[in-house]
């Protein structure tokens, strides 16, 4: 699976650029942070280029941890943020959310922009929580979103392709194509980099990955069975933003 993110660097901040939850989860995360003190390291999960992690710390005073099992975007990121001067404010690990070794104490534990659905099985996804559980003292906090599931838009978009990302400058296309499993709550993800040429398109290379949804009810039974306390659910219409405690 780090195989789609590790080839997906250099297209994957402009993918997301049209995804309009990153801007109100932004600002909830940041909310958070500076509800704790400035001695608190934020541990980020799943920090990809950095692109969200750059956001928080310039609007808050904190020291972070970034973590990231694609080891192309771990070198990514240390580079972006050297460039931008807050590699002193940020630590960036090669691990696997499953096998977390944090070295700091007093944390608070961050998993934005759905990572989770990463971890395809419910019982996978228990495992992702179970190993930050293991990785946080008692009264740490951890925080993280999910997609809030449309079956009827997701029943409108399925298998059809859609632009992501359109550079006119460069005449790319960034499509995607989500096919839907609505029994196993499973999402077929392709994206398909494409070039303008005359009106016309023409595909280069397609990368795909495996996603998956979980409703508010399952959320919350995993969250309790994992022995989390203060479970908390802030839901838009498009999102479950939960924050937890140990
Ligand atoms: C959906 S992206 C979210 C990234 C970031 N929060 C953002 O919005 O830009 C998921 C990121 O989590 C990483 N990731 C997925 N599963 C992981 C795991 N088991 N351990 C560590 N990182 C993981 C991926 O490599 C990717 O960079």
């Amino acid at each position: 699976m780090p195989h789609f993110y590790n080839n997906f660097v250099p297209y994957y901040d402009a993918w997301l650029s049209s995804d309009p939850t990153t801007a109100p989860l932004i600002e909830h995360y940041k909310e958070a942070i500076l509800q704790h003190d400035p001695h608190t390291t934020i541990i980020y999960l799943g920090l990809a280029t950095g692109r969200i992690a750059k956001e928080l710390l310039e609007n808050t005073p904190h020291q972070f941890i970034g973590i990231d099992y694609s080891v192309a975007m771990i070198e990514h990121a240390k580079k972006h943020f050297q460039s931008l001067h807050l590699d002193k404010r940020i630590q960036c690990l090669h691990q696997d959310i499953l096998s977390l070794t944090i070295p700091t104490s007093k944390n608070l534990f961050l998993l934005p922009l759905r990572t989770l659905g990463h971890f395809v099985e419910l019982k996978d996804k228990k495992s992702a929580l179970r190993a930050i559980y293991e990785s946080m003292a008692e009264g740490e906090q951890l925080i993280f979103d999910m997609e809030l599931f449309n079956e009827k838009r997701a029943k409108e978009v399925h298998a059809q392709y859609m632009c992501a990302h359109y550079d006119e400058e460069n005449k790319r296309v960034l499509y995607n194509k989500f096919s839907f499993d609505f029994q196993t709550q499973h999402i077929d993800v392709d994206v398909q980099h494409a070039t303008l040429q005359d009106n016309t398109l023409e595909d280069l290379e397609k990368l795909s990955y495996n996603f998956s949804w979980i409703t508010p009810a399952q959320t919350h039974t995993l969250l309790h069975e994992l022995g989390f306390k203060n479970i908390h659910n802030h839901q838009s219409d498009t999102y479950q933003l939960w924050t937890v405690t140990k």
